[in-house]
């Protein structure tokens, strides 16, 4: 007879596999929709309050499209982990999504990542024995944090705030911390040092060390070297064993063969949809728009909705351009909502260059395919949700929603190692993944991008101008890329205007990164910064000096970007537009106008200081 935990396990799986074939029946879920926008919070949520992440964690995920062992293996889960991360530019979430991948492939624990700013935390008292909190926090200003975690700062720090329990004490609750700062700052990683003070004295029990992340180094080292005491410590505090996860996908990606309205197809739009016009219309995506931007009574740009703003003029700064450039763009803000105040910055969103999508392509082995319409679906919403609207191409994704011009990291080239059209590529990819040393000499130092290494380790010529001919192709699936990948994410610049005098334009002043690599086991090249050099792009294109941006195959020239923007949504005529947002800052003058002020300001971000005085 078989034990009944078994028989328990097998009338489980006949139960949900009925209910999977005939989900569409029980559930009213409507059958997989080709043209359906993502819309993950909606599944995930529940009935209940979407501000309760306790209620969430208990709700489970609830996906009936998913595979059937999939279903079983979430329900069959008991320990579960809830990662906050304090983020202002993307990059602590990004690490929040890793921790969470890799409680999954490690131990099986599925997690709920959530941003701050999306929950309350008087339940935090009610968090569940066999569960842990995870907190991954970026430090900004002067010490201070992120505009999405300033509520959860001041609930762990204010002793008048009560949990539900009525007291501001968190006996038991187990967490991790992770922090992430710049060490040229003063106040070095102080929010994550703040959140753990702050929950010590609460009564909370840390797991593991607090990891810290410098930015000025290398985040990406700093987080490799944390983590594995990290998992050592959080296995034996939650009594879990390492191999109880797999390589399970976070993504399904199908290629959509019916035919689909054009417009209705996403080129590289966030939020503003295009249509055929090219006048814009909102789609409201939800919970992919900020609480922000919904609240806001006047305007809704904002980090997750960017305005296509008009540029009314640019010039060059730099008298001898030879080798450097530094641009002075204006964007016109009138009618778009967007204000600013003096020490704002403005957020552009750059796309990626040709070059670096057309190799990508190649080396995804996906050129011919590059404008099939595409569907992207989370297998675990609550973990990974598709970063971007679908459906979409698979040029889109790389040109416009995922950061395909950085360097790449050293734990993404494990993943891909498997993928190798050649077991020398796969080792190759290996030995990068595993000897840092090795990285750091080749990848770091050789400044090589994903689709540069994919090359390279594959024997081609990463200096030819990429082609299906001289580029071997990698049988990478899509949804590795997707979910390895970080978003593309907005540059910042300090606003050099005044809204007083411009209150209709933002003025930008931007050197455009260039820069040589330094690795003598790779051919030097010159390598250009994606959103600097998109800002310079935009400058010739609205001066028409567009005979700058045509590549002759001598690397000295500029990269060039499809700057007319999805549909050409960002041209009218001879009017570019380019994608922004504005982030508001603390830092401000004094409003005494008598108050002295001494200016010291390396690079170009004084300037702004200089026009207000
Ligand atoms: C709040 C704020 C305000 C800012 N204001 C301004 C401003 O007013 N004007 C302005 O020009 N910039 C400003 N910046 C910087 C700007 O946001 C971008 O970082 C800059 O334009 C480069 O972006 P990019 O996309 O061109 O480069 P990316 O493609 O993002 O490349 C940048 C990366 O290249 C690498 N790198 C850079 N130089 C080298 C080198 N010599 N060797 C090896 N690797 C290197 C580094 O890893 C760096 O992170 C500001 C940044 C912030 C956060
Ligand atoms: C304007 C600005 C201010 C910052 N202030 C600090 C600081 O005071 N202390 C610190 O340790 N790091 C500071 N940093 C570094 C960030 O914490 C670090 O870049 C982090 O990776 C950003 O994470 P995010 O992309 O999730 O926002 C600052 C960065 C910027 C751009």
């Amino acid at each position: 007879m078989a034990p009944s935990s078994d028989v328990i396990v097998l009338v489980l799986g006949v139960v949900l596999a009925s209910l999977y074939l005939f989900r569409g029946h029980l559930f009213n879920s409507s059958p997989k929709s080709n043209t359906t926008v993502t819309s993950v919070n909606k599944e995930e949520n529940g009935n209940g309050n979407p501000r309760d992440f306790i209620e969430k964690m208990k709700a489970g995920v609830r996906h009936f499209l998913l595979p059937f062992y999939y279903i079983l293996n979430i329900l069959l889960q008991k320990k579960r982990l809830v990662i906050f991360y304090g983020s202002q530019t993307g990059t602590a979430e990004e690490y929040a999504i890793r921790i969470a991948k890799e409680a999954k492939s490690k131990f099986g624990l599925t997690s709920l990542v959530c941003d701050p700013e999306e929950y309350d935390f008087e339940k935090l008292d009610q968090f569940p024995e066999d569960c842990a909190v995870v907190f991954v926090m970026a430090t900004y200003g002067e010490g201070e944090p992120t505009d999405n975690a300033v509520q959860l700062m001041q609930n762990l720090s204010e002793e008048s705030f009560q949990f539900s329990k009525g007291e501001h004490k968190l006996d038991g609750l187990k967490y991790v911390v992770f922090g992430l700062g710049n060490k040229t700052y003063e106040h070095y990683n102080v929010i994550s040092k703040q959140v753990d003070q702050h929950l010590t004295k609460m009564g909370a029990t840390r797991i593991g060390n607090r990891g810290e992340g410098n930015d000025d180094k290398s985040m990406e080292e700093d987080y490799l070297e944390w983590k594995d005491g990290m998992w050592e410590a959080f296995a034996r505090v939650m009594n879990v064993e390492e191999g109880q996860g797999g390589d399970t996908a976070d993504f399904a990606v199908s290629e959509i063969q019916d035919t689909i309205a054009p417009e209705k197809v996403y080129r590289g739009m966030f939020h503003s949809f295009p249509t055929i016009e090219h006048s814009f219309v909102y789609i409201f995506v939800p919970g992919e728009l900020s609480a922000r931007a919904l609240t806001r009574s006047k305007g809704i740009h904002d980090a997750k909705n960017p305005y296509a703003a008009p540029i009314a003029l640019s010039r060059e700064l730099f008298q001898n351009t030879h080798n450097r450039n530094c641009v002075h763009v204006e964007l016109g803000i009138e009618g778009s909502g967007i204000s600013y105040q003096h020490g704002d910055h403005v957020g552009v969103w750059p796309s990626n260059p040709d070059l670096e999508v057309e190799r990508l392509l190649c080396a995804l082995g996906l050129s011919e395919k590059r404008d099939t319409v595409i569907g992207i679906e989370s297998l675990d919403p609550a973990l990974a949700k598709v970063a971007f609207p679908v459906p979409t191409t698979y040029a889109t994704v790389l040109r416009h929603y995922i950061d395909i011009s950085a360097v790449a990291g050293r734990q993404i080239l494990g993943v891909l190692a498997k993928f190798g059209p050649t077991p020398s590529a796969e080792a190759y990819l290996r030995s990068l993944n595993t000897r840092k040393e090795e990285y750091h000499a080749v990848v770091t130092e050789g400044c090589l991008k994903l689709g540069e290494l994919l090359q390279l380790a594959a024997g081609d010529d990463i200096r030819a101008t990429p082609t299906t001919a001289n580029t071997t192709a990698w049988n990478i699936p899509f949804d590795t890329i997707v979910s390895s990948i970080p978003r593309l994410q907005p540059r910042y610049y300090s606003i050099s205007s005044s809204p007083k005098l411009n209150p209709n334009s933002i003025h930008v002043t931007c050197v455009a990164l260039k820069y040589d690599s330094a690795c003598s086991r790779i051919p030097p090249r010159s390598v250009y910064g994606v959103g600097s050099n998109f800002l310079l792009n935009l400058k010739y294109a609205a001066n028409g000096e567009i005979g700058s941006l045509v590549s002759q195959g001598n690397e000295s020239l500029f990269p060039a970007y499809a700057i007319e923007g999805p549909r050409g949504a960002h041209r009218e005529g001879s009017i570019y537009k380019a994608p922004i947002h504005v982030r508001r800052s603390t830092f401000r003058l004094p409003t005494n106008p008598k108050s002295p002020i001494i200016m010291i300001g390396p690079g170009t971000v004084s300037h702004w200081v200089v026009c207000h005085v």
